[in-house]
């Protein structure tokens, strides 16, 4: 902490929670969420103590990927609503004092946008070069070996001009040209829409695809390949990604949040954190925050993440800001990768590591992982690779809100099926329970937004083995914060070396520890953390 707390951005004190908004709340019965629905759960929102939500896409479209394919990037989908529903949406948050980051998908539009429609309709069409048309090689076949991250070739033919046209997604997401001038100012004016509209941020949707090779080399083979991964994994990206010009867009998409002043910019990225980083910029005027997403695909193992949060944190560029997720509408439910009782220790690091968390919903109340019988799976992802369990939809299912049919997300069957547990599990029942993950989150939440330290102070490392992690968080002239977290079932010791902590446990996976004081070495049964506000 380098400055006053009021110095900081709003984006920097605050936490993220992602609404999909197809399974948050249905309120016309429809059995897909919208957005008076998102609106009528703002209490809850509002209770936990959530400062932003990003909510992933509610423009028209023809659902392909579930909104991820962009048929007109100024309107609404009348599944969800309209525009007056998204005005009023934004009124109550901001009346709230709560900010509204939308999902911004510039990388492909939807085969249906007019813009593609266009493009597709003759080789001398005046948007042709809006999107990556190439002809095929000699014999016929595609102009390069790049595959489609949801399977098959990402290279679709079209008999009638006779070139092929790149998807790094489904044929039905068509790439954008990004080096092409007009398709820049398109979505730069799409940006300014919703910020004028009094948007507060974009979650831009796999910034580093944007950009491709100017040559379209073939990709190399992944020796690491095993059959159990997505076929996109046999190649490695290195010519259809994360191309150098990239950071030209998005030093550009910058420039414009940056002409309304107080918005915040998120990039989608997947890449080790070495090149991760470098999406904050030259001179951070990149993206302000490039999700982090290294606590989801390592093993849960605390001499793992200790050296990879140690990792992250020296890598990043000066005054680069953190931030950290457990999990999102693409990835398993954390509930699901580490197990109940850990998915608390995993909350406590999210929310007392240094850095803006991000929170999925559902993950208050532990939600997991739903399985999704065959014959009703709806992710193109799960339907183009099956036998895989590469489906989406599993960390995707309902809200639940309560014990009543449905969950309280709807009146009539939702589009997909919700957890068998939900009338132990849900929102209106863990409230009440000392014991619940609801009431860990709410807790946490509070206690990061009350202290300015967890909020903004700095961490460093003090301990970690095989079976724990501790770590400081601290600030000139506020409380300093001792963390330690088990992230094993069995009981851990921890004997600090150079200094001997005195203080008292604010708060703890379960409440049995809360106001406990400490004076010297600290034992934990398995699967506990606390954090110890020090008495200096
Ligand atoms: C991002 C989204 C994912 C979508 C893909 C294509 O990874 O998070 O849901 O399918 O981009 O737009």
């Amino acid at each position: 902490m380098d400055k006053p707390i009021n110095q900081y951005a709003w984006w920097q004190k605050g936490i993220i929670y992602q609404v999909y908004p197809r399974s948050f709340q249905d309120s016309n019965n429809d059995g897909i969420g919208d957005l008076q629905g998102i609106i009528q759960r703002l209490d809850h929102l509002q209770w936990l103590g959530i400062p932003a939500l990003w909510i992933s896409p509610i423009y028209p479209s023809p659902m392909a990927d579930f909104g991820y394919d962009i048929a007109d990037y100024t309107g609404i989908d009348p599944i969800f609503g309209n525009m007056d529903d998204f005005d009023e949406l934004l009124t109550e948050l901001h009346n709230r004092d709560m900010k509204l980051i939308l999902d911004l998908v510039p990388n492909h539009t939807s085969n249906q946008h007019p813009w593609f429609i266009e493009s597709k309709s003759s080789i001398d069409n005046p948007k042709r070069d809006w999107y990556i048309w190439h002809d095929p090689l000699p014999d016929g076949s595609p102009p390069n070996n790049w595959l489609s991250v949801f399977g098959g070739p990402a290279w679709e033919w079209d008999e009638n001009s006779k070139q092929f046209y790149y998807h790094a997604f489904l044929k039905e997401q068509p790439d954008l040209n990004w080096r092409n001038e007009e398709v820049k100012q398109a979505m730069m004016d799409v940006i300014r829409f919703w910020l004028k509209k009094g948007v507060d941020g974009f979650r831009v949707d796999v910034m580093w695809h944007m950009i491709k090779d100017k040559q379209f080399r073939d990709n190399p083979v992944n020796k690491d390949y095993e059959n159990h991964m997505a076929d996109y994994e046999k190649l490695l990206p290195v010519y259809s990604t994360d191309q150098p010009m990239v950071h030209d867009i998005v030093r550009e998409m910058r420039a414009v949040l940056d002409e309304f002043g107080n918005r915040l910019l998120i990039g989608e990225i997947y890449l080790p954190v070495h090149k991760l980083v470098t999406y904050y910029g030259h001179e951070n005027k990149g993206a302000h925050l490039p999700f982090n997403f290294l606590l989801l695909g390592l093993p849960w193992d605390a001499s793992v993440i200790s050296s990879v949060i140690d990792e992250y944190e020296g890598a990043l560029p000066e005054n680069g800001w953190p931030n950290w997720v457990l999990d999102n509408h693409d990835q398993s439910r954390i509930t699901s990768r580490v197990g109940f009782m850990q998915a608390k220790v995993a909350v406590i690091l999210l929310l007392t590591l240094r850095g803006t968390p991000t929170i999925y919903y559902g993950d208050e109340i532990g939600m997991r992982d739903v399985p999704i019988p065959f014959n009703e799976v709806m992710d193109p992802q799960g339907l183009n690779m099956p036998g895989k369990n590469l489906s989406r939809d599993p960390a995707r299912t309902p809200m639940q809100w309560d014990d009543s049919l449905y969950a309280g997300f709807s009146g009539s069957r939702p589009w997909l099926r919700i957890d068998k547990s939900y009338a132990r599990e849900n929102v209106a029942i863990q409230k009440n329970k000392p014991f619940s993950m609801l009431t860990l989150y709410h807790k946490l939440i509070a206690l990061r937004q009350s202290e300015p330290t967890l909020m903004v102070g700095d961490y460093k490392p003090v301990y970690s083995n095989n079976q724990m992690i501790a770590y400081i968080r601290h600030a000139e002239g506020s409380s300093r914060f001792l963390i330690v977290l088990n992230m094993s079932h069995r009981p851990c010791y921890f004997k600090p070396q150079h200094e001997v902590f005195t203080g008292q446990v604010v708060a703890a996976t379960i409440p049995e520890l809360e106001d406990m004081r400490i004076d010297g070495d600290i034992n934990l049964s398995g699967d506990e953390g606390i954090i110890i506000k020090l008495d200096n």
